[in-house]
């Protein structure tokens, strides 16, 4: 009768194999789903696309719900964020401005969509980001990158004293060491508002942390075609989307490399590893049969 042995050979293969599978899943995560690390006002379009376009248009007239455009200059941004949070709270409430709205759209009732209080705040400056680009923007004087890279990292001073972007941002190689990230990287900002997008977010900062900082101490029109230029530049030099897709491609190949050792580790691992004493035995035998 045979007496089956613990196989400590199969569960070392096994133990292996439960590891590469969490590595390739972690790999798998970084390369394709990490959340999105763009910036909030990117965010804030996703969800804005996701949950609310079905009912809202910015700037298209109105649907099912009102014409989002222009919603934060004619209401305050509490009641705003407070209705997106919570519009089935704030209706039930009997606010004067829902029970208004809720009369003109039919008696329908804007669904509350759980958001989180940071996901409203995205959708906000999303939806700030909008209205400084639907505001003509104002021609701009000629600007000059180098000036600009200088008010940028404060070897210029700002006009009206206020804080230098590289406390905050990083742009290309610049303030890469000792500069800010506390704000997004400004390296690919052009190309993401184009220039009458980015002009007029420079006139007219509304961005909810930087306002505050510069509160009184507006650019001029000067320093803001300075900086233009400069993030314009930025992004030429750094060869468009060059370096992001680099890393992506950088990460696949990592993934791709991993997975495939993984394929081959579960085909071959456990059959030699298994098989190791019986293969010395076969080969025993073979070796006897070979020699009588
Ligand atoms: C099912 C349709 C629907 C969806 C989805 C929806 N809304 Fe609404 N929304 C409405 C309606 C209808 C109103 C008008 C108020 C009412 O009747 O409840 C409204 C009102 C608003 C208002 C007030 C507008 C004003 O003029 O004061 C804001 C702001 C708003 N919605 C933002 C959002 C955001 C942001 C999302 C996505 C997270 C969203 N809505 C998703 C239907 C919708
Ligand atoms: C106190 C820190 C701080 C300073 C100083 C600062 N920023 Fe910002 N900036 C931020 C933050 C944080 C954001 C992200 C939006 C938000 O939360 O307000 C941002 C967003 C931006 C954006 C939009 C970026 C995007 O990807 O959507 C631009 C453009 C920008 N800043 C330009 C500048 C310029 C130009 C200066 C210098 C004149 C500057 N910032 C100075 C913190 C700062």
């Amino acid at each position: 009768m045979e007496v089956k042995n613990f196989d400590w050979n199969s569960l070392a293969g096994n133990f292996i194999k439960v590891v590469f599978l969490a590595l390739i899943l972690l790999f798998a995560y970084y390369t394709f789903g990490s959340p999105s690390s763009g910036s909030p006002a990117a965010t804030g379009q996703e969800i804005f696309d996701a949950q609310c376009q079905s009912c809202h248009t910015i700037g298209g007239g109105n649907t099912v719900g009102p014409d989002l455009q222009g919603v934060l200059v004619r209401r305050d941004r509490d009641w705003v964020a407070r209705f997106i949070a919570s519009p089935d709270f704030v209706i039930a409430e009997g606010d004067p401005i829902a029970m208004e709205l809720l009369e003109e759209f039919n008696g329908i009732e804007m669904p509350n969509r759980a958001l989180t209080d940071e996901d409203v705040e995205f959708v906000l400056v999303f939806l700030e980001v909008q209205d400084s680009l639907t505001q003509a923007a104002e021609d701009l004087p000629t600007g000059n990158a180098a000036v600009g890279e200088k008010l940028f990292t404060g070897a210029k001073m700002l006009e009206g004293r206020g804080t230098p972007c590289m406390a905050c941002h990083t742009v290309g190689s610049v303030g890469q060491f000792g500069g800010g990230n506390f704000g997004p990287d400004l390296t690919h900002v052009y190309g993401r508002y184009g220039e009458a997008g980015l002009t007029s977010a420079m006139q007219n900062i509304s961005f909810p942390t930087m306002k505050n900082v510069y509160l009184g101490k507006a650019l001029t029109a000067q320093e803001a075609a300075d900086l233009l230029s400069f993030f314009d530049e930025a992004a030429i030099l750094d060869g468009e989307d060059l370096a992001e897709s680099s890393t992506n491609i950088f990460w696949g190949v990592g993934s791709a490399g991993a997975l495939f050792l993984f394929i081959i580790m579960a085909f071959y691992w456990p059959r030699q590893s298994k098989n190791q004493t019986e293969r010395l035995r076969n080969k025993a035998d073979a070796d006897s049969r070979r020699n009588s």
